[in-house]
């Protein structure tokens, strides 16, 4: 099991958040996580003038684990520039994809399984029962 080196995994949240396009809600969010081997992917936010269509920053720093070849994460940081961030209720399914329940997840200084965030995730077993 890889050790979860949490201020290292902060400080690229953090430095993710200089690096987020949010000239709209002017909210800058930066996401990190670890992988099951050892290795660090991060993401920012990426606003659009249609709002909706706005990117946040988790869903992009999953586009950074496939972009790195995949994988599986096991601990994860979010943050705005200004404070904590905990991940909105898209990003908490999002995670669960590659994270699954154990995940670790940082949104407000305290790490907590994502079980606990999002208890009756919507997983893959759930398709087998329809
Ligand atoms: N945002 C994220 O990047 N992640 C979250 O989990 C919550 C919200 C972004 C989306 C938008 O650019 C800004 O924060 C304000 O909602």
């Amino acid at each position: 099991m890889t050790e979860i080196d949490w201020e290292h995994l902060r400080a690229e949240a953090h430095a993710a958040t200089e690096r987020a396009y949010a000239p709209y809600s002017n909210f800058h969010v930066g996401a990190a996580g670890l992988t099951d081997d050892g290795r660090i992917v991060v993401g920012s936010n990426v606003e659009n003038v249609s709002y909706g269509l706005t990117l946040c920053a988790e869903c992009n720093m999953v586009g950074d684990l496939a972009r790195q070849g995949g994988g599986r994460l096991v601990a994860v940081v979010t943050v705005s520039a200004g404070g904590p961030c905990t991940p909105c209720g898209r990003c908490r399914q999002v995670l669960a994809e590659f994270g699954g329940p154990e995940l670790l997840v940082d949104g407000d200084g305290t790490p907590r399984p994502l079980s606990e965030l999002l208890p009756g995730v919507f997983d893959p077993d759930r398709l087998a029962e329809g």
